[in-house]
């Protein structure tokens, strides 16, 4: 890869992260650019300074402007969208809004984020909804998930003809394995059954162009602090018109009407606008992030830098590793993280807790790097991301501090 001059290292200075330090875990929480982080102080001394005039009347416009950006982003109407501080919240706000009956059943995939999963045990437990989990062992061809997913609907209908599967939850960006899932193709799979879809999208703005209207899921949820710049505790979620009547939010507010108005959809953007009073800054971001996406050459050329970067340098551990990135043949899996096996042998038979806790430890205090490491069936994997400020020479230090760490673990 010709390195670039406008990516890399030479934007470090753009961002805060310390001197020194090799960040390749942008997955898990973001990292917030200064000019951005600006904004978000900004609206926090406004807030400050007068709060009844901020947070009852000024806050709103500005919500709006930026709700409108974001909406045009991911191309959908704005009152469609609902700011949410996390993708645990808008995810937990679907699922537990009561529209699930006992007995429903939730159609869900192996490699869920273990919130999620755990919000759905939670409902198993709650409400007696019924799993039905469909196991996913990487790599595999899009095809060959659709058509597993396809073959457990079919089976479940035969077994319980009666019993409905209400809903779908699927990625459509795994956290570990960190892969691209067929999401829009899964979509229109479930709807033949008349099954809900809600996507979990943490990972996706930012990372892969976004068209709600076009792939029209029922609900979808997508972190705005992790790909998109946007300070922490920022996310969104989509929800068509024809679902509002369906959820509300995970925290009941004023506008809640229950039974008692014809029209439950007329409520959705008030019951999301008030979560209780809230530091919304986060929010008020998105404009700031855009134009510094923007003054980078936008959303494509950002995605292609991350994109080719992650292909790159998963490829350049890989071969210092003398392993392989976990790729199917077609290369639909990898976006702007990468998944790198390890030539890990547990030769002092550690728990998966203490190899995973010990890898991260290293890496922050030894190390002074990260990643995220992982068993995925039965081999062992970390996970590395590709941001703008990244570049090759940060995958060449990784493999390098890697490889000690390895050998520590198995000595
Ligand atoms: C796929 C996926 N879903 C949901 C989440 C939860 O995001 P948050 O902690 O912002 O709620 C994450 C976090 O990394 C994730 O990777």
């Amino acid at each position: 890869m010709t390195k670039s001059t406008s990516f890399g290292r030479v934007l470090r200075p753009e961002f805060y992260l310390e001197d020194g330090y090799v960040p390749l875990n942008h997955g898990s929480f973001g990292a917030c650019p200064q000019s951005i982080y600006s904004t978000y102080r900004h609206y926090q001394e406004e807030s400050e300074k007068h709060p009844d005039r901020f947070l009852k009347r000024e806050v709103f416009k500005d919500l709006e402007k930026n709700r409108d950006s974001l909406a045009a982003l991911v191309q959908c109407n704005s009152q469609e969208v609902a700011f949410v501080v996390n993708a645990s919240y808008g995810i937990n706000s679907v699922l537990r809004s009561g529209f699930l009956k006992p007995g429903d059943k939730i159609l869900c995939f192996s490699t869920a984020y273990n919130a999620v999963e755990r919000t759905m045990v939670f409902l198993q437990d709650a409400h007696q909804s019924r799993l039905v989990t469909v196991e996913l062992k990487y790599p595999m061809l899009d095809q060959e998930i659709l058509d597993l997913t396809r073959q457990t609907i079919e089976r479940e209908l035969a077994k319980d003809p009666d019993v409905p599967i209400r809903i779908a939850v699927f990625d459509a960006i795994s956290s570990v394995p960190a892969v691209r899932f067929p999401y829009e193709a899964m979509i229109k799979l479930v709807r033949e059954y008349n099954i809900l879809s809600l996507v979990d999208g943490a990972h996706a703005i930012g990372q892969i162009p976004l068209n709600l209207k076009e792939a029209d899921p029922d609900f979808f949820v997508s972190n705005l602090h992790k790909w998109a710049f946007c300070p922490r505790g920022s996310a969104f979620l989509y929800v068509p018109e024809r679902n509002q009547g369906l959820i509300h939010p995970s925290v009941i507010n004023y506008a809640y009407q229950g039974e008692k108005t014809q029209n439950v959809a007329a409520t959705f953007e008030a019951e999301f606008a008030w979560p209780g009073t809230v530091n919304f800054s986060s929010f008020l971001c998105i404009n700031a992030a855009l134009d510094f996406r923007k003054s980078l050459g936008g959303e494509e050329i950002i995605q292609k830098y991350c994109n080719d970067l992650a292909r790159q340098g998963g490829k350049l551990v890989a071969d210092s590793l003398g392993t392989e990135v976990l790729e199917n043949c077609d290369k639909t899996l990898t976006v702007a993280m990468t998944n790198i096996r390890l030539p890990f042998e547990n030769k002092r038979n550690l728990s998966e807790a203490k190899i995973i806790s010990t890898i991260i430890d290293k890496c922050i205090y030894e190390h002074n790097t990260i990643c995220s490491p992982y068993k995925h069936n039965d081999k062992w994997f970390v996970r590395l991301s590709a941001q703008v400020y990244n570049d090759l020479n940060d995958f060449e230090y990784f493999a390098k501090e890697i490889k000690q760490i390895l050998k520590e673990l198995d000595e």
